[in-house]
């Protein structure tokens, strides 16, 4: 017998006796009294996050982390990715032992399973290169070259469906984490074409909801085909924070091959308002939900925040209010000064993550009712880098790329024919659209101290900048990037 949920009989905290309100009352109780009893000044307690990955990463996953076999891309991801924006440097050995684990996990039929010898999906091949991205390196047993992108681009056309979107894997589901996966996936390896993304850009502006947020997937196209096929297909489920990243950051990767008349699908001032009321207030010490009536999570601290980071960029707000040559003292947060620029309260959300996003045994948590794990530890992180960073699309930066160019050898699907001239043009902006991304040196805060730093990542790939920049410069043939 399904048991009853017993809702206590007042009228609850809000005058409306749900369980929701119940349960933001209780979490409320619990941020407060975990909030008071941290010391302060805040502190990123960086050797106790660093001991915990290391047991990890070199005497193994407990137990707990079984169900997670289909994922060992990912847990690499968020295991070295969380060193690397902590600032430790990984040895040649234990690279190279990440590079052959992960080069197990490929498939002969193009793409990467989330295990050796397991079906590929897009979602462990987005992990595993940008694991790659991270750790290898061109030659001989770096990984980057023993990626077979003439099998994976055939695989992944094999994904696509007439609407522009793509199954996760074989048979699954569609989402916008799919689409994340693949267009990151081909941006970093050169391997995008009008023919794959076709569709795709009106696929995702077809999932935003009528809250201004992004729900995974929209409507079946087949219920639109003969009836509604001209008119726009609603959002299928409910916004959510790690939808909208997933969105928000594939729209900005296509936007090289976005007619005007697609690049007016998007709704991005409803898609802010809703990011905004996605950070809590006072009593949820300025940590994201993701989705409305929803508790915070530390998590969304990166969804949420590079969702606002990529929409600062779109909005042009950098460029515009003319921050970027501006010099701001920033030695801890007595000396904190307008932060009227920012599009949320960055100093709230770091707050947040320094005094409840830790926990005490090393590692970072959903909240502090809950234990660290290696998802929160590196999304918890990343968010915490935005919070301090601003990272932008620059419009000088743009203009030098534009003049250092170089073409070179393109990959070119064993499908296509010709064209080359159009090719060699698309490329060029597609290296420029992701590779114009940089960190706006005058504007970095911390608070508690400028010793709580972490790197700067990109907002778009969930990589540090010169990671990403790396990656692409080798495939894109771009041998000295300025
Ligand atoms: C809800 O969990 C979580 C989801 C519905 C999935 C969210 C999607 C992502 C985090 C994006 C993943 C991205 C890639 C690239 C794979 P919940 O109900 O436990 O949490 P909630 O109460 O906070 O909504
Ligand atoms: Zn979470």
């Amino acid at each position: 017998m399904i048991p009853f949920r017993v809702i206590p009989q007042h009228d609850g905290p809000d005058g409306c006796p749900t369980a929701t309100s119940f349960i933001q009352e209780k979490t409320e109780k619990e941020l407060k009294e975990a909030y008071d009893s941290v010391p302060k000044p805040l502190i990123l307690q960086r050797m106790r996050h660093f001991q915990w990955l290391k047991v990890l990463l070199f005497q193994g996953l407990p137990a707990r982390y079984k169900s997670q076999d289909a994922s060992q891309p990912w847990l690499m991801f968020w295991i070295i990715n969380s060193f690397q924006l902590m600032g430790v440097q990984l040895d040649v050995a234990t690279k190279q032992r990440a590079i052959d684990t992960l080069m197990q996990c490929q498939s002969p039929d193009g793409g990467f399973g989330g295990g050796p010898k397991q079906a590929p999906g897009l979602l462990p091949t987005y992990a595993a290169v940008s694991t790659l991205a991270c750790v290898g390196h061109p030659g001989p047993g770096g990984g980057w070259d023993q990626i077979d992108r003439q099998k994976m681009y055939a695989w992944f056309m094999s994904l696509k469906q007439p609407d522009g979107s793509f199954l996760v894997s074989r048979n699954a589901e569609i989402d916008v984490r799919a689409i994340y996966s693949l267009l990151v996936t081909a941006t970093l390896l050169d391997m995008m074409t009008p023919e794959l993304v076709a569709g795709t850009a009106s696929f995702i502006a077809s999932t935003q909801t009528y809250e201004g947020g992004f729900a995974s997937t929209s409507a079946p196209y087949y219920i639109s085909v003969d009836t509604l096929m001209d008119e726009p297909r609603p959002a299928l489920g409910e916004a959510h924070g790690g939808y909208a990243g997933c969105a928000i950051a594939s729209w900005v990767l296509l936007k090289p091959f976005m007619t005007e008349e697609e690049s007016k699908k998007l709704n991005v001032d409803k898609f802010l308002r809703w990011l905004v009321w996605m950070q809590g207030e006072q009593a949820d010490y300025g940590g994201f939900r993701g989705r409305s009536n929803k508790l915070v999570d530390n998590c969304y601290s990166w969804w949420c925040g590079e969702s606002l980071a990529i929409v600062e960029s779109i909005l042009d707000l950098q460029e515009e209010t003319g921050h970027e040559d501006e010099f701001i003292e920033d030695e801890g947060d007595d000396e904190w000064v307008d932060t009227d620029w920012w599009l949320y309260n960055n100093k709230a959300l770091q707050e947040y993550i320094l005094g409840l996003g830790q926990d005490n045994a090393g590692g970072l948590r959903d909240k502090p009712s809950k234990r660290a794990d290696v998802y929160h530890t590196f999304y918890s992180l990343a968010g915490f880098s935005t919070a301090q960073h601003r990272v932008y699309q620059s419009k000088s930066l743009q203009g030098s790329l534009r003049n250092k160019w170089k073409p070179s050898e393109a990959f070119t699907p064993s499908t296509a024919k010709g064209e080359d001239d159009r090719r060699q043009a698309t490329r060029k902006e597609l290296w420029i659209n992701a590779r114009s991304w940089k960190e706006d040196e005058s504007s970095h805060r911390y608070v508690g101290s400028p010793n709580n730093r972490v790197n700067a990542i990109h907002p778009v790939f969930t990589l540090l900048i010169s990671q990403a920049s790396n990656i692409m410069d080798h495939f894109y043939g771009q041998t000295s990037p300025p």
